[in-house]
C-alpha cells in the first residue's frame, strides 16, 4: 500500500497538526472543513505556529485547503483520508457516509477520535469498509509528540494495518503503537488516570499545587508543568470533557471511577472562564500589578490566588528512589501516587494489552515521562516495592510477580517497533561507566555517552565521559528531552560566586581540549542530537566528525544572550564553516562578519532546515523524522567510516584591527538604536576582537589553538564581569533574558 494523496477532514487543533506534519514528509495533503475560510484560516495558523509546526515553512503551499462541499472530489484520490473533526458521533458518522461513497477503492480511512470506541465509530458501515477504517490517534502538538496509537477492528486486514503502521513511522517519524479498542486505548488511559491521581492525592494529603507539580515533574521523571500546570495547558474544560467520556465507557468497579469525579473546584474554575492558558488562567494565572507581571497559584482550599512559590526539592534529575524514600510529605506523596500508577497500569495487563511494554512506551512518547510505570516498578525494585505497597488482590500482573520475586521481570524494550533503537541495544553493552553527569556504555566496535543531568547541561564529568571514549568510534546521544541545553551555568557560577576563577579557567579549557579529541582522535564521532542543541551543546556537535540529527531539534549558540561568547570551539568552528565559502575566498571579512552576525544575535534554528543556511549543520549531515532511527543512522555512519582520517587543523588569516572597527560600527549603530545596553556593547566587543584575530593581520596565520586561547580569554574577561553574572543569574532564576 503506496500512501501518495492524503485528505484530512476538519481543520481544527489535530487536524492542521496532522496536516503539518504530513506536509513535513512531503506528503500531498489537503485540508477540508466546513468552510474554505476556516482551513485557510488553519493554513495560517499552521504557518505562525509556536513552536513551529512546519520544518520549513517555506512548503506551506504544500498544504492545499477546501470544504466538504464545494471540493469533496480530492476524496476520490487520496490513499489515505484522516477524520478529526468534533468529537460527536452524529457528525462523524455522516462524514463516513460521504467517505464511503466517494473514497478509491482500498483507501484508508481513520479517525482520529481520543474516546470513541472503534465499535461505536463503525457501527454503520459495512464489513467491508471496516476492512479499511482504524483509528490513528495523534497526540498535540502533533509535529512534537512521539506517540501514534493505531486501533484496529476485528475485519480489519492486518497486512493494511501494518503498512499503515510502517508509513506512520518511516515517513511520519511516529513511534506507532497498535493497541485494542479500549477506553482511551493506552496513553489517556493511563496517563488521564495518572494525572487524576496526582491531583485528588495533593487535594486529600494538603499538598499546594506548587509542591504537587515540584513532586509528580522532573524528580519523576515526567514534564516539570507536573499536574496543575498540564491541567492549564491542556484546558481545564477540555479535562473536564475527557473524564466525563472515562466515566461513561468504563466499568463502574474500575479504580479510575473515583478519581475522575466532578471536582467542586474545577467547576468553579471553568464556570468563571479560568479554563487554562487560554483563558483567564486555571489553577496558575499571570496577574498583572502596578505594571509588573506575577504568576500566581491557586489555593486548593479557599480558591484564592496568591504569588506562586518556587519548591525546590533539591533533586535535579529524574530520581524516584530518592523521592519516595524521603521521610516528609513530599515522599508519601510521591509514593502514594507513584504506587497507585503502578497498582492501576498493571491491573490493565493483560485486559487493555498483553505487551506491558507497550504502555510504558505509550507514557514516554505521548506523555514526555522518562520511564513508564513499569520502569518505575523496575527502578524502585521487586523487593522494595511488595514490602511497601499495600494490597493488589486480583491484579493477576503483581500477584504473579510478587510470588516469582524476579527482579529481572522487564525484559526487552520497544517491543512495538522493529528498529534498533537506543533503548534495545543499551543492555548489550560489555561494559557500563558512569560518572555523575554521564553513562558511557562499552561495545565491541564502539561506545556511546549519553549525558544525564538536567537538560544535559554540560559540565567536568560530561568532558570527562566524552574524552574517556574517543578511544574507539563514539556516537553522542541520548533518549531524554534534550541533547543538551548547554554548559552548566549553575555549576559555572558556584566557582565565580567562590572566586574560584581558576576553576572556570581550567573547565572551559577542558571542554576546548575534549573538543579537539572529538575531532582530530583517530576514531569517528557521530553526535546525534534531538531537542534543545544549544551553545556548549551546540559545540560538542560541531566538533563530532559526523551527524545524525532529529527534526525536532533547537539548534544554536546563544551565549551571548547570558553575557558569554561560545568559547568550546563555537566561534572557531563557525568561522571555519563560513570561509569555506565562495564569498569568504574573495572577501577576508566574509565569513566573520557573518559568523558576528549570526551569534551576536544568538541566532536559533528550529529544524535542520532552518539550520543549514546558517550552517550549525551542513547539507551531509543526515535528518532523520524518526527519532528512534537515530541510533541505526548513527551505527550506519560509523560503518561507512571504517577508514576514517581524522580532518585536517583549522587555520584562519583575518584582518585584526579594522575589521574590529567595521564590527564596532555595527554595535555602535544598534547602540544607539537602543538594540543593545552598555553591557550588550561590551560583549559585542569581546565578540568582535575574536572573530577578528585579536592582534593580527591578514599576513599572518591563526593556529587552531591561538584561536581557542582567543575565545577562552574573552570568554574569562566576561565572566569575570558583575553584568555577565547579573545575565546569569537572572537567567537561571527566571529562565528569561536580561537586557543590561
Ligand atoms: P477542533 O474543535 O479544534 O476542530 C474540529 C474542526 O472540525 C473544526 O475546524 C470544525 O469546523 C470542523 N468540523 C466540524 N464539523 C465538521 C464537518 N461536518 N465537516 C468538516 N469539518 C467539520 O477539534 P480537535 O481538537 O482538532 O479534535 C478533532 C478530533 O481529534 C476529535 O475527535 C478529538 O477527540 C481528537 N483529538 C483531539 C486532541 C486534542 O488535543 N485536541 C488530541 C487527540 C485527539
Amino acid at each position: 500500500m503506496d500512501i501518495k494523496k492524503v485528505v484530512i477532514i476538519g481543520s481544527g487543533t489535530m487536524g492542521s497538526g496532522i496536516a503539518a506534519h504530513l506536509c513535513n514528509a512531503n506528503v500531498p495533503v489537503t485540508l477540508l472543513d466546513l468552510k474554505t475560510e476556516i482551513s485557510e484560516k488553519a493554513r495560517d495558523r499552521i504557518y505562525k505556529s509556536r513552536p513551529p509546526l512546519l520544518i520549513d515553512k517555506s512548503k506551506i503551499e504544500n498544504i492545499k485547503v477546501g470544504n466538504i462541499n464545494d471540493n469533496f472530489d480530492v476524496v476520490r484520490e487520496a490513499d489515505w483520508i484522516v477524520e478529526a473533526v468534533v468529537e460527536r458521533i452524529d457528525i462523524k458518522h455522516n462524514i463516513y457516509e460521504k467517505i464511503f461513497k466517494n473514497r478509491k477503492d482500498g483507501a484508508i480511512v481513520s479517525s482520529n477520535t481520543s474516546s470513541i470506541p472503534i465499535k461505536v465509530l463503525s457501527e454503520k458501515l459495512t464489513n467491508e469498509e471496516k476492512k479499511d477504517f482504524c483509528i490513528t490517534h495523534f497526540f498535540n502538538p502533533v509535529r512534537y509528540m512521539g506517540l501514534l496509537e493505531i486501533v484496529k477492528n476485528e475485519n480489519n486486514d492486518l497486512n493494511k494495518i501494518n503498512s499503515l503502521k510502517n508509513f506512520c513511522e518511516e515517513e511520519l517519524g511516529k513511534g506507532a503503537i497498535v493497541c485494542n479498542d479500549t477506553p482511551g486505548f493506552l496513553g489517556n488511559r493511563i496517563g488521564v488516570y495518572a494525572m487524576q491521581v496526582a491531583m485528588t492525592e495533593a487535594f486529600k494529603m494538603k499538598l499546594s499545587i506548587e509542591e504537587a507539580d515540584a513532586v509528580f515533574g522532573r524528580p519523576m521523571g515526567v514534564p516539570k508543568t507536573g499536574v496543575f500546570g498540564l491541567y492549564d495547558l491542556i484546558g481545564i474544560d477540555l479535562m473536564a470533557d475527557v473524564l466525563k467520556s472515562f466515566i461513561k465507557e468504563l466499568p463502574e468497579n474500575d479504580p479510575f471511577q473515583p478519581v475522575a469525579k466532578n471536582i467542586p473546584l474545577i467547576n468553579k474554575l471553568i464556570e468563571n472562564g479560568y479554563t487554562g492558558r487560554k483563558g483567564k488562567g486555571g489553577f496558575y494565572r499571570m496577574n498583572k500589578e502596578n505594571n509588573q507581571k506575577i504568576l500566581e497559584a491557586i489555593n486548593l482550599d479557599s480558591g484564592e490566588y496568591s504569588p506562586s512559590k518556587k519548591i525546590d526539592l533539591k533533586i535535579e534529575i529524574t530520581d524516584i528512589n530518592n523521592l519516595i524514600s524521603r521521610k516528609d510529605k513530599y515522599g508519601d506523596y510521591a509514593w502514594s501516587v507513584i504506587s497507585k500508577i503502578i497498582k492501576y497500569a498493571s491491573s490493565l495487563v493483560p485486559g487493555i494489552t498483553d505487551k506491558f511494554n507497550d504502555i510504558d512506551e505509550a507514557m514516554r512518547l505521548g506523555f514526555n515521562w522518562a520511564m513508564g510505570p513499569f520502569e518505575m516498578l523496575k527502578e524502585i525494585g521487586v523487593k522494595n516495592f511488595f514490602e511497601r505497597v499495600d494490597e493488589f488482590e486480583g491484579n493477576k500482573f503483581l500477584e504473579d510477580l510478587s510470588k516469582s520475586k524476579n527482579e529481572n521481570f522487564y525484559g526487552e524494550r520497544q517491543l512495538y517497533t522493529n528498529i534498533e533503537t537506543l533503548g534495545k541495544i543499551r543492555p548489550q553493552a560489555l561494559k557500563l561507566e558512569k560518572n555523575k553527569s554521564a553513562i558511557t556504555h562499552r561495545f565491541k566496535d564502539f561506545n556511546i555517552v549519553e549525558f544525564t543531568t538536567k537538560a544535559n547541561a554540560l559540565d567536568y564529568d560530561s568532558m570527562d565521559a566524552l574524552k574517556a571514549a574517543t578511544d574507539k568510534p563514539l556516537i553522542i546521544m541520548n533518549e531524554s528531552m534534550q541533547f543538551s541545553a548547554g554548559v552548566n551555568l549553575t555549576y559555572t557560577m558556584n566557582f565565580v560566586d567562590n572566586r574560584d576563577l581558576k576553576s572556570v579557567e581550567k573547565f572551559i579549557k577542558y571542554f576546548q581540549d575534549t573538543c579537539k579529541e572529538l575531532k582530530y582522535s583517530k576514531y569517528p564521532v557521530v553526535s546525534a542530537p534531538s531537542g534543545l542543541t544549544l551553545g556548549g551543546g551546540f559545540e560538542v556537535l560541531v566538533q563530532s566528525n559526523f551527524v545524525a540529527s532529529h527534526t525536532n531539534i533547537v539548534i544554536g549558540l546563544v551565549e551571548t544572550i547570558v553575557g558569554l561568547i561560545p568559547a568550546g570551539g563555537g566561534c572557531k568552528e563557525m568561522l571555519w564553516r563560513w570561509s569555506q565559502t565562495d564569498e569568504a575566498k574573495k572577501d577576508p571579512d566574509y565569513a566573520p562578519l557573518k559568523v558576528f552576525d549570526i551569534i551576536g544575535y544568538a541566532k536559533t534554528a528550529t529544524s535542520p532546515v532552518e539550520a543549514e543556511p546558517l550552517k550549525y549543520l551542513k547539507p551531509e549531515d543526515k535528518k532523520i523524522m524518526n527519532r528512534n532511527s537515530l541510533f541505526s543512522a548513527s551505527k550506519k555512519l560509523l560503518d561507512e567510516n571504517k577508514n576514517f582520517i581524522p580532518p585536517a587543523q583549522c587555520k584562519f588569516k583575518l584582518s585584526g584591527k579594522p575589521l574590529k572597527e567595521k564590527m564596532v560600527k555595527i554595535l555602535e549603530k544598534l547602540y544607539n538604536e537602543k538594540v543593545i545596553l552598555d553591557h550588550g556593547m561590551v560583549v559585542g566587543i569581546e565578540l568582535a576582537n575574536v572573530l577578528s584575530g585579536g592582534d593580527t593581520t591578514l599576513d599572518k596565520t591563526i593556529s587552531e589553538d591561538e584561536f581557542f586561547k582567543l575565545e577562552l580569554d574573552a570568554f574569562m574577561r566576561l565572566i569575570e564581569n558583575k553584568k555577565t553574572q547579573e545575565r546569569i543569574k537572572h537567567t537561571l532564576a527566571t529562565g528569561k533574558p536580561l537586557v543590561n
